[in-house]
């Protein structure tokens, strides 16, 4: 698979099995870093700066096994024939200090409950982010909606806030800031401009477990926060998602709808199904998984921003690599993956992929990262889809695609570089091995091209 195209998951799992011990099976020599930084590359033969392991992921403990095995022997398997999903939406909600959550089957059923409850119909529009997992695009098409895009702040890797108003008119419901990577999208821009054209906010946090804005967790910011359980999560078990949120009415809607719209709170029948629902509820195997992994989730996260950090300090001054950068109201990251952009004119023009190949035989696995999905056929299939040209204008979808353009997440689809989170699990002295491989690709970029 050629490294422009790994896709994240892809990469994580590569990147968590110890791939790496496979790529630098030699002995590293005990000789200082300088003089690793100016022996040959490992991909011409060179020895590499590391072949220790990384940490893998998902990591479970023993705790788990007995609750598991109980629910298996009792048969009672779904969330309405037991109390363990109910006890993890307590849990979540409290952790991330919002009144209630719903646990939901995965990320992107979360996002669906949550555009659907929050009147997201055919014929609205959202700002949408262009960088970012493809169920973001997918969740706002399957509402039958219209994912318009805002382009991205290549400093950050998140949406531009002054690329937002103007992609406003009198379509637009709804504003779907992603935390993507699990770096905090800009909550104060994104809010007061919701708030100044009427618009709802749904924060896709399906890569943002514990990062904070301003000292509040992301997904509580806005008026619903998703979350994904997926089995690369911080948060992991196997599939899985969640729906937080403040409002008890709207939050029994989510409920409702979650479980084929049956009543639910103050969503009340006097027989039957009041509203349209769907089955998109969470098994009481995931709940326990998910229980048994929060253990871990405060340390871990952490961890990665102490690493993180470090690691910032350690490659800034290396001409060519630009860390990313966090906005000033993010009082803590997630760090779902540690990315940096490369400026091939600082390395004798060498494409990212070379880079890229370059870094990963040193024993640091990284992958370029998402692609400019919206040049892929997803778009086209939707607008020419029979539904589509029935509820857009032919004008409309023509402006549609003529808008379809975001030179800066193109330049960031080019050259971001992107460091898997369980590498940042490790210890300092790691790091050290991270930024020491990169300063030696550096050091021999003539070899490069
Ligand atoms: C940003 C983002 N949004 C949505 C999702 C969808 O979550 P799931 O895979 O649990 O459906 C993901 C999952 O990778 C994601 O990363």
């Amino acid at each position: 698979m050629d490294a422009n195209h790994f896709t994240r998951r892809h990469f994580m799992t590569a990147a968590s099995a110890g791939t790496i011990a496979a790529i630098a099976s030699r002995a590293i020599p005990a000789y200082a870093n300088a003089s690793r930084r100016a022996s040959k590359l490992a991909i011409q033969g060179g020895t590499p700066i590391r072949a220790k392991p990384w940490p893998s992921w998902p990591v479970w403990d023993s705790s788990a096994e007995e609750p598991i095995l109980s629910v298996l022997r009792s048969g009672d398997w779904f969330r309405g024939r037991g109390t363990k999903v109910s006890e993890f939406e307590e849990k979540y909600a409290q952790l991330m200090g919002a009144k209630r959550c719903l646990a939901t089957a995965s990320g992107t059923t979360a996002l669906l409950i949550a555009l659907h409850v929050l009147g997201i119909d055919a014929g609205d529009e959202v700002i949408v982010s262009p960088y970012t997992f493809i169920a973001t695009y997918n969740v706002v098409f399957l509402s039958k909606a219209l994912p318009v895009f805002a382009d991205t702040d290549p400093e950050t890797f998140q949406i531009n806030p002054d690329k937002i108003e103007e992609r406003i008119n009198e379509r637009t419901k709804a504003i779907l800031p992603v935390h993507i990577l699990g770096l905090p999208a800009n909550m104060d821009r994104i809010n007061a401009i919701a708030k100044k054209h009427n618009l709802v906010v749904i924060e896709d946090a399906c890569q943002a477990w514990m990062a904070e804005w301003r000292g509040k967790k992301c997904g509580t910011v806005g008026d619903l926060g998703c979350f994904s359980f997926q089995n690369s999560k911080h948060l992991p078990a196997g599939e899985g998602g969640a729906v937080v949120g403040n409002d008890d009415e709207i939050m029994d809607r989510c409920h409702s709808f979650h479980n084929c719209g049956r009543p639910f709170g103050s969503v009340k029948a006097t027989s039957g199904y009041p509203t349209r629902g769907s089955n998109r509820r969470m098994q009481q195997f995931q709940a326990l998984i998910l229980m048994s992994q929060m253990k871990r989730l405060e340390n871990d996260t952490q961890r990665r921003n102490e690493n993180a950090h470090y690691l910032t300090s350690k490659i800034k001054d290396i001409p060519g690599i630009v860390p990313h950068k966090l906005y000033e109201g993010v009082t803590r990251a997630a760090y779902h993956l540690y990315p940096f952009r490369y400026k091939k004119e600082h390395f004798n023009d060498a494409p990212r992929s070379k880079f890229l190949a370059a870094l990963s035989a040193e024993g640091v696995p990284c992958s370029g990262g998402y692609g400019p999905q919206y040049r892929d056929g997803l778009i086209e299939e939707a607008l020419n889809s029979e539904g589509y040209k029935r509820l857009y204008s032919r004008a409309r979808l023509s402006r549609y695609r003529r808008e379809n353009q975001y030179p800066d997440n193109d330049r960031l689809c080019e050259e971001a570089v992107w460091i898997s989170q369980s590498l940042l699990l490790a210890d300092k002295p790691d790091m050290d091995d991270i930024a020491t491989a990169i300063q030696k690709v550096y050091d021999n970029r003539d070899k490069l091209a």
